[in-house]
């Protein structure tokens, strides 16, 4: 068993957004050769939620942001750090982070940008929480959001189905409290095989071009049955290498929010980890996968719900493009 700290980095108020208009299996089905049935039994979504062409990814940022600062119950300029984790940011630059700054008008505060796809969150809590307990930050903002929709491709039937949007967000602190808080962390990624989800246009490699438009190549591409079986077995190995690090075991384990792609991932994990359904909250059904925003959306409706009590061991872990993977287990 590691030695605990006496500090430990604390989340101190969590706040989640959705947008407004729900888009049903049943939509698809009206323009694409898919099925309510297909898509319920193969992934478990029921529905999404789609952003308003006008709605951007620090919008939705934005109102997670203020729920977690009513949440945590501080003052906003104790703020010192803002990060957003998301790969479908406003624009290139500046970062998404800096117009949410300008947003809850916070000038000053630094703010970047965190990119590891759906792992993004998870990441991003381990990365705060070093930085936290490093001393040069106080309190900060984290944020998971994305507008999936935006780089969707609507004539590939197995991806856009599976994706929604949204933005969940936490406060963070630092607090004397040995074996509370982030007791445990793990963070990797295997950049070998980028070809297995990505969005290969738009960037430096190939600029968009009408040819690159006309070719699709902004559009999100995935193999979907690679990523399957990669996804089982990185997140079961992290959960698994996290629990240890803290001299914990599975069975010990209170609560298990993991990324929400496909609730087969999500049965296999549960098999892999020998933990019961009833141990992991899921949320897949009301909003497919939202990226960044699926731990803390999932993270935030399990506080709301009272299913987090001061005590209990909680443990998030995601997978996503990369390929990359993180876990934080949490004392509450
Ligand atoms: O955050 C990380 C992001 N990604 C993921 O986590 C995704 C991981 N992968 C998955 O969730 C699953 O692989 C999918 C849901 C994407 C696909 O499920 P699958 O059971 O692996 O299906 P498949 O790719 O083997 O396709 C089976 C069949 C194919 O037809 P044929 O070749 O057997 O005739 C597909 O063309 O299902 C077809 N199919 C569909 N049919 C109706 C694929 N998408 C659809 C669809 N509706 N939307």
């Amino acid at each position: 068993m590691t030695t605990l700290s006496p500090r430990s980095a604390v989340i101190l108020g969590t706040g989640s957004y959705t947008p407004e208009r729900i888009v049903s299996n049943e939509d698809f089905a009206e323009s694409l050769d898919t099925s309510d049935e297909w898509i319920r039994t193969r992934t478990g979504i029921h529905q999404r939620r789609f952003a308003a062409p006008e709605e951007a990814t620090s919008e939705m940022s934005c109102k997670a942001a203020e729920a977690a600062i009513a949440a945590a119950g501080i003052d906003r300029s104790e703020i010192d750090l803002i990060v957003v984790a998301t790969m479908t940011p406003d624009m290139p630059f500046p970062s998404t982070a800096c117009l949410l700054q300008s947003k809850l008008g916070l000038p000053n505060v630094a703010a970047f940008d965190l990119q590891a796809a759906c792992s993004g969150f998870v990441y991003g809590l381990n990365v705060v929480s070093g930085l936290l307990l490093s001393g040069r930050h106080k309190k900060a903002l984290l944020v998971g959001a994305e507008k999936m929709s935006s780089i969707l491709d609507f004539e590939d039937r197995t991806t856009c189905v599976l994706f929604g949007d949204g933005a969940g967000a936490a406060v963070l602190g630092v607090e004397d409290c040995a074996g509370k808080g982030v007791i445990a962390s793990l963070s990797g990624a295997d950049g070998s095989q980028p070809e297995l989800l990505q969005q290969p246009g738009g960037g430096s490699a190939l600029p968009p071009t009408h040819a690159s438009l006309d070719q699709r190549q902004h559009f999100l591409k995935m193999n979907g049955k690679e990523i399957f079986k990669l996804a089982v077995r990185v997140m079961g190995n992290a959960c698994k290498d996290t629990l240890q690090q803290a001299g914990y075991s599975a069975d010990d384990l209170d609560l298990v929010i993991p990324h929400q792609a496909n609730m087969r991932i999500i049965e296999s994990l549960q098999k892999r980890l020998d933990i019961d359904h009833s141990k992991f909250h899921n949320n897949l059904h009301l909003y497919g996968n939202t990226s960044a925003a699926s731990v803390p959306l999932a993270l935030d409706e399990a506080i709301r719900a009272g299913r987090i009590q001061s005590g209990d061991l909680i443990l998030l872990v995601a997978f996503g493009a990369g390929l990359t993977w993180a876990s934080t287990l949490i004392k509450w």
